[in-house]
């Protein structure tokens, strides 16, 4: 399936989750199975090409795609999960959103020291999750060689915020409104 063909299963709803907000649902993406694998197939040839070691996805949409190419690849899925969700002592970051903060949190002793690590979440708008995930991931220890995306909304910067930082930030879709 192209690229083309997966941009057509997304929906987009006007004036979610506020009025002038057009919002990009993956809902239908991920309820279409061959587009859904086929999307996965794309990541996949990412993440090979930058010889990750193990997925790390962000807490909800994140496990979504990035679980599911943890297993296609057989690497190791490591969680950075909304807070007061691990059973052991965790690594925590907050981290600013448009209205207060939001925090993320991962069990240190998923991360293996050194490890090239691919970041996965559902979209990248403004780049303060990602950001926070990288930031925390790198305090547990872990190398960030890159990060993807099933949609970038790149008139809101996050990708290029992700690459001052020093990682590489890919998505299989972009939507410049
Ligand atoms: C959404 C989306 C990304 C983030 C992108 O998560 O899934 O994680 O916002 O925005 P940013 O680049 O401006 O930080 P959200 O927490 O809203 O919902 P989720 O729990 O369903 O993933
Ligand atoms: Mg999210």
């Amino acid at each position: 399936m192209t690229l083309d063909e997966l941009r057509q299963l997304v929906r987009s709803i006007p004036d979610f989750p506020k009025p002038g907000i057009l919002f990009r649902d993956i809902t239908t993406l991920i309820g279409h199975g061959a587009g859904f694998s086929a999307a996965i197939d794309h990541l996949a040839a990412y993440t090979k090409e930058a010889g990750g070691q193990a997925i790390a996805g962000i807490e909800a949409r994140g496990f979504i795609f990035g679980a599911a190419l943890a297993a296609r690849l057989e690497l190791p899925f490591i969680p950075v999960r909304k807070p007061g969700k691990l059973p052991v002592p965790v690594l925590a970051i907050d981290y600013a959103l448009e209205y207060g903060t939001d925090t993320l949190e991962v069990d240190p002793g998923a991360v293996e020291d050194g490890s090239r690590l691919v970041l996965v979440d559902d979209l990248i708008a403004t780049g303060g999750t990602a950001l926070a995930a990288v930031e925390l991931l790198r305090r547990a220890g872990g190398n960030v060689v890159l990060s993807l995306f099933a949609i970038d909304l790149p008139a809101l910067g996050g990708a290029d915020r992700l690459r001052q930082i020093g990682v590489p930030a890919a998505a299989l879709l972009k939507f410049e409104d």
